[in-house]
């Protein structure tokens, strides 16, 4: 079955051609991110406007690349939620005209089940149940895969995502956007141990909470300005870093050891934007594996927004009778 898959959430126009959930014909991906970089993060209405005039090149070229034509193609993939309402709409009202123009069936994806979809494309062999951690710049999230589409969240964050939170730190830092990239590279000749930082502490075991070691760090910055101190901004993002790794990787571990009834989980798939970073990438493997679990991570391509992800999820919420009418629409909440 080949499905043209679209997602337009954020700030990333793509599209893509996936053949029975797993192989990638294609996918193309067109980036505002050095638009969006001049205001310090994503402009909604900036973002709306570049999907609507990208999305049918983006396309186009994705079903070149694919070495199909539209007469090949057997559904659509759109994400219609979680996400920049106005970015979202253009997607899905993209993906329903020419499920209509083509009548073929619609399917709609969500997007956190999307990014979790992207470890099936690295490892074929993969299935679920497995632990999942997804972190974005709109979702820190564990959540228990028990089959493709039966996906529960038992952890999330109560305030800034892991991605937001880099962002913002990044920012204070002086550094550009999306902040991520900067920090880690920053990190790299920095201390991890030099700054102290809160560990932020929750009530609910597998939910996080990252606005206070956001504050702290914004604090610790304005401090120094203003008593003429100097910061030692590598280690200040590397010890920010090895926090924010710290308590992913913790919390992480903690739940595929006691949160499944009966035996803990073996398996872990790491996903989102905030899995490009290697520490995380690192600290979570090594965690996972004093822990008896194996942690399964998409190559830096697929952890960032793309539609291959999405073509994929879709191939199993096709199988699972999850398709949609004319009637969809897109959803900026999170929903499940
Ligand atoms: O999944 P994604 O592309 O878009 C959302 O769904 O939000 O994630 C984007 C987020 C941004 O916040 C960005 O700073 C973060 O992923 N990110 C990183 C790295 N690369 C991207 N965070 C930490 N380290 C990185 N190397
Ligand atoms: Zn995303």
């Amino acid at each position: 079955m080949k499905i043209l898959a679209v997602e337009t959430s954020c700030d990333e126009t793509s599209c893509a051609v996936v053949s029975d959930g797993r192989v990638v014909l294609s996918n193309v991906t067109a980036s505002q991110t050095d638009e969006h970089k001049l205001y310090g993060g994503v402009v909604p209405e900036i973002a709306s406007r570049r999907h609507c005039e990208n999305i049918v090149g983006v396309c186009e070229q994705a079903l070149e690349l694919s070495g199909l034509t539209l007469g090949g193609i057997d559904a659509l993939a759109v994400t219609f939620a979680p996400g920049l309402i106005g970015a979202l709409l253009v997607g899905v009202n993209f993906a329903k005209g020419m499920a209509m123009a083509l009548n073929k069936a619609l399917i709609p994806v969500h997007h956190l089940k999307g990014h979790i979809a992207a470890n099936y494309i690295e490892y074929p062999e993969l299935t679920p149940p497995f632990l999942a951690l997804t972190v974005s710049g709109g979702h820190t999230v564990i959540a228990k895969v028990a089959d493709y589409t039966d996906i529960r969240v038992i952890g999330s964050t109560l305030d800034d995502a892991a991605g937001e939170v880099f962002d913002k730190v990044a920012r204070a830092m002086g550094f550009g956007y999306p902040g991520g990239v900067y920090i880690e590279e920053a990190a790299k000749i920095g201390d991890s141990t030099k700054y102290k930082l809160p560990r932020p502490k929750t009530e609910r075991e597998y939910d996080f909470s990252f606005s206070g070691l956001k504050t702290a760090v914004i604090n610790l910055i304005h401090k120094s300005a203003q008593r003429n101190e100097e910061i030692d901004f590598p280690s200040l993002a590397a010890s920010f870093q090895r926090t924010v790794c710290d308590v992913l990787a913790e919390k992480t571990i903690r739940a595929a050891q006691f949160a499944e009834a009966g035996s803990p989980y073996k398996k872990i798939a790491l996903s989102g934007g905030v899995a490009a970073n290697s520490c995380l990438r690192k600290t979570l493997a090594e965690r996972a594996l004093e822990n008896g679990a194996e942690l399964y991570v998409p190559k830096v391509s697929l952890c960032g927004d793309n539609a291959a992800m999405v073509g994929c999820q879709g191939y199993y919420e096709y199988l699972a009778g999850n398709t949609a009418g004319s009637e969809l629409n897109a959803y900026a909440s999170n929903l499940q």
